[in-house]
């Protein structure tokens, strides 16, 4: 099925993780044009930057930074021109299980600037430009989590900046993006468990990989080309240019959580 993404301009925010490199490589068959946003990690970008040399840049930015995040948006512009496609994906998520009752605020707060904040500021610019260029199809897309869903105790910081992202900020967000773009659109994509960098230490212990198992029907997680195929649907006007405000899951077919350990319910 032809999507309708040659030659659009796509802006893909952690470009260089598991999900998002994953999602490049679809956009770039796709024939899109791909600013490729990373921090640190260059290095996963190069195949994709030798491979399709006319079509991809790499942007660095450290989303903590509202100037990084402009001058990456210039960079983008100038090279390719005005963004049609935002994917917000970037992210972290603590590997250790803090609870609330000892999590630091500056746990707290580095989690929410990055994962909600960095968000807002890359969907502002990516309004700011279509405004400026008038880009009448404007899509947004956000990786949000089932975390923001569920809750996850130990997570609560991640959990609540993605709850933020996928409800408030969506709900809101959807209903400002038509004003400004006339066909402007933004989703969410959720989540539950992917094999990607960012999860893989915490399924490689057996409790928890079979704690996970236990809430999905199809008994398996994602891979990240689960995950990359709904953005991208979901980023195409063409085949889903009537969708706006929506939580996509990716979860199959997650229901909640497993709170206890059969040894926990018996002590
Ligand atoms: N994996 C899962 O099980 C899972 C489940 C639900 C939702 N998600 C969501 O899916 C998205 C992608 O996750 P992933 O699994 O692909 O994770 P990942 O492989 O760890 O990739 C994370 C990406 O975020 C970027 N990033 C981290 N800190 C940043 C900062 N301060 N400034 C700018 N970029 C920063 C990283 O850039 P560098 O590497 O270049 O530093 C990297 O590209 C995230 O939003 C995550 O919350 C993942």
């Amino acid at each position: 099925m032809d999507l309708g993404l040659k030659d659009k301009h796509v802006f893909l925010t952690g470009a260089s993780g598991g999900i998002g490199l994953e999602t490049a490589k679809l956009f770039l068959r796709e024939g899109a044009k791909v600013s490729l946003h990373y921090n640190s990690n260059l290095s996963s970008l190069e195949p994709l930057l030798s491979e399709f040399p006319n079509r991809s840049i790499a942007v660095k930015a450290d989303v903590r930074s509202e100037e990084e995040v402009s001058a990456s948006i210039e960079q983008a512009l100038k090279k390719f021109g005005p963004i049609q496609i935002l994917v917000a994906n970037h992210g972290i998520w603590v590997k250790e299980t803090v609870p609330i009752i000892d999590m630091s605020l500056e746990q707290w707060e580095t989690t929410l600037k990055i994962d909600l904040t960095g968000v807002f500021l890359y969907c502002r610019e990516a309004l700011r430009q279509a405004r400026e260029f008038n880009v009448s199809e404007l899509s947004i897309v956000i990786v949000g989590s089932t975390a923001g869903i569920f809750g996850e105790a130990g997570h609560s910081d991640y959990a609540s900046a993605k709850s933020a992202l996928m409800y408030g900020f969506l709900k809101s967000l959807k209903n400002e993006i038509s004003r400004i773009s006339k066909n402007g659109r933004a989703n969410v994509v959720a989540p539950g468990w992917v094999l990607t960098p960012m999860a893989e230490e915490a399924l490689e212990d057996k409790s928890i990989f079979s704690k996970v198992l236990q809430t999905i029907a199809l008994k398996k997680v994602a891979k990240p080309f689960d995950v990359a195929s709904a953005i991208v649907f979901l980023s195409s006007t063409k085949v889903a240019g009537h969708v706006s405000g929506e939580i996509f899951e990716v979860t199959g077919g997650m229901e909640g959580r497993v709170l206890y350990t059969r040894k926990e319910i018996e002590e």
